[in-house]
């Protein structure tokens, strides 16, 4: 069985880009691969971080998880923290990546050029420690949102070189963008990424938002004025992301979604999506409620611990032996 890799960062609150770039596709693929899905809660650090929330980010992440479908007695869940062959491969791979790579990183960049100041080393070299995430448990795939692509990609360049270096230790993972909703944009501004650091509320949908509110930010959602309903993300960007959302969401193709809105308004269009969300939503948050109170985390958390220990002692034992940090035999 191929393996498959992919986690999030407990910073901010989850959003929907979040759950259809991402927890959508690891559910799709629970049942054809051997999946770890954990909590990037290293990486969370890399920014400012206040204690308080990253706790209460953590238990709603993992809850999350768990409310959208994820069957921990098929998914290896665990926490980044517990396992501490992430730190320790992350170094090993810093060392093995060049400071050129990493400056291009887009991320870091539009930081950058943003002119975000006193940005943490931690920032800068966070794709190593990503490379780590995923090199360690030998992932064949790596579902991820299309921002998240071009870590993938370095992490198949450091895989590459330091088979090529030191003889075959990591299998070179591919990337595994979805079709549709690789990229959920922002509903005030349809050009940018729906994101969890958004300062405007109204942009952002977020999994644990009142239902009713999120169905209001879809009536609100910026579009055009074309007035006709077609998928032209260049020409009309809103009404493109509006419908992925629904497509998303509902399982229907856009083609079908457009030809059943031929003549008609996007004031019609947009109660159907505000109703999907609002109803998706509430259905996920009543099971976000149960898991919190069955106690179940804690003990998914602990059995997934276990088994991805396993799997990440033995490859850095091996990465240390190819190193030559191993003396005697
Ligand atoms: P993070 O936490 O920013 O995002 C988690 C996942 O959600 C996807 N995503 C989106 N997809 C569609 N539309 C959006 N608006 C949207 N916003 C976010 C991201 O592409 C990602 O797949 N560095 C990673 C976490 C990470 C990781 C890993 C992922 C750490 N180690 C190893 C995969 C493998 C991150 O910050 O994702």
């Amino acid at each position: 069985m191929k393996r498959m890799l992919s986690g999030i960062k407990p910073t901010g609150k989850l959003t929907l880009g979040n759950y259809i770039g991402a927890i959508r596709e690891f559910i799709k693929y629970q049942d054809e691969y051997e999946m770890f899905i954990f909590i990037a809660n290293l990486h969370a650090i890399t920014v400012p971080n206040d204690p308080k929330e990253l706790r209460k980010n953590t238990k709603d992440l993992i809850a999350l998880y768990l409310a959208s479908g994820l069957d921990p007695e098929k998914v290896t869940l665990f926490l980044q923290s517990d396992i501490h062959e992430h730190a320790e491969l992350g170094w090993m791979l810093t060392c093995h990546s060049y400071m050129g790579e990493l400056q291009r990183m887009t991320q870091y960049k539009d930081k950058v050029a943003k002119g975000e100041q006193n940005l943490t080393a931690g920032l800068f070299t966070y794709p190593c420690l990503m490379a780590a995430d995923i090199l360690l448990y030998d992932a064949d795939y790596v579902p991820v949102g299309i921002d998240q692509k071009q870590h993938v990609e370095l992490t198949r360049d450091i895989a590459i070189r330091f088979n090529n270096r030191y003889g075959e230790t990591f299998v070179v993972p591919e990337p595994l963008v979805t079709k549709v909703g690789a990229k959920i944009y922002s509903l005030t501004e349809p050009t940018k990424k729906m994101s969890k650091s958004e300062n405007d509320d109204k942009s952002t949908i977020y999994l644990l938002d009142d239902p009713k509110l999120a169905r209001k930010k879809i009536m609100s959602a910026v579009t055009d004025s074309v007035g006709i309903i077609q998928y032209d993300p260049e020409n009309q960007p809103g009404l493109a992301n509006l419908l992925t959302i629904q497509s998303a969401l509902s399982g229907e193709a856009i083609d079908s979604i457009v030809e059943r809105y031929q003549g008609k308004g996007y004031g019609e269009l947009k109660k159907e999506i505000g109703a999907t969300v609002e109803n998706f939503l509430t259905e996920l948050q009543a099971k976000y409620r149960d898991i919190l109170a069955s106690g179940i985390c804690e003990k998914v958390l602990a059995n997934g611990k276990e088994q991805a220990q396993a799997v990440a002692f033995k490859k850095v034992r091996k990465v240390k032996k190819k190193l030559g940090f191993q003396i005697f035999n």
